[in-house]
């Protein structure tokens, strides 16, 4: 069940409980959320709303306590977490609010170390890491370390460390937060792009209402709960 038909995301009455007994809290109350193929889709919500806690289900890092999960058609629910690593290789890329890039790695060493471990040949990690780097505008910067870049061109070597090696997901926890309003916004038009050209599905949770225009749709979360957009004042 992987044609273009099927949802990128398929949630119905999802919940996730932390804890148990007196301190168990609902971070998640029902989510039904379905986002198509290649969509670009930005999660809105204010803090403590559940974004990093949706994403991270999404992300396959957590178990959903209960209700329906799918990606690309297969099922999270029901899932152990032994089973959670196989799914983040195969589905997800991710992009972190400060970077995460190692210090001690040059640009393309930090693309490609994590495709050698994903069972690429080393040849074939550093070929994948130029082009997705060269994609991202730092053709120039393969050998740079990261404290040799600037934040934006920092950013931009995370978003080609996301989509190297082609998962169909990506999930971006407020990418541009770290960033002047400038580099914020170039940041995710190049992700927009790229994503749009190499048919990744995209879900980013954002602060900055300067880069909404360039979602295809945003989602609002309150208190654990997909809302209609607010009102603007
Ligand atoms: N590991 C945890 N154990 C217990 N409660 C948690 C845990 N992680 C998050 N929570 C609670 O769940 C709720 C949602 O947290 P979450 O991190 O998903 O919010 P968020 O929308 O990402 O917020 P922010 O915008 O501040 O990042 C919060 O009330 C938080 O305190
Ligand atoms: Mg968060």
């Amino acid at each position: 069940m992987n044609d273009n038909l099927t949802p990128a995301i398929d949630i119905r009455g999802l919940t996730k409980t932390y804890g148990t007994g007196a301190l168990a809290f609902q971070a998640l109350k029902g989510v039904d959320l379905r986002v198509d193929q290649g969509e670009f889709m930005m999660l809105v919500g204010p803090s403590g709303s559940g974004k990093t806690t949706l994403l991270s289900i999404l992300g396959c890092v957590l178990t959903p306590t209960d209700g329906e999960a799918r990606l690309y058609g297969e099922a999270l629910h029901g899932k152990k977490e032994s089973d959670l690593p196989r799914l983040r290789l195969e589905y997800i890329g991710f992009i972190f609010q400060g970077h995460n890039l190692m210090n001690a790695l040059s640009a393309e060493e930090n693309i490609a170390v994590p495709l050698e471990l994903r069972g690429y040949s080393h040849r074939a990690a550093l070929t994948e890491a130029r082009e997705v780097l060269t994609a991202v505008g730092l053709k120039d910067k393969f050998k740079k370390r990261p404290d040799e870049l600037s934040g934006g061109q920092r950013q931009r070597v995370a978003v080609a460390r996301a989509v190297a090696g082609r998962p169909p997901l990506i999930l971006a926890d407020e990418p541009t937060a770290s960033l002047d309003a400038e580099s914020g916004m170039q940041v995710t038009q190049l992700l927009k792009s790229l994503c749009a050209e190499r048919g990744h599905t995209v879900v980013c949770v954002t602060h900055d209402n300067r880069i909404f225009h360039l979602a295809d749709r945003t989602v609002h979360i309150e208190d654990g709960r997909i809302v209609p957009a607010p009102a603007v004042h």
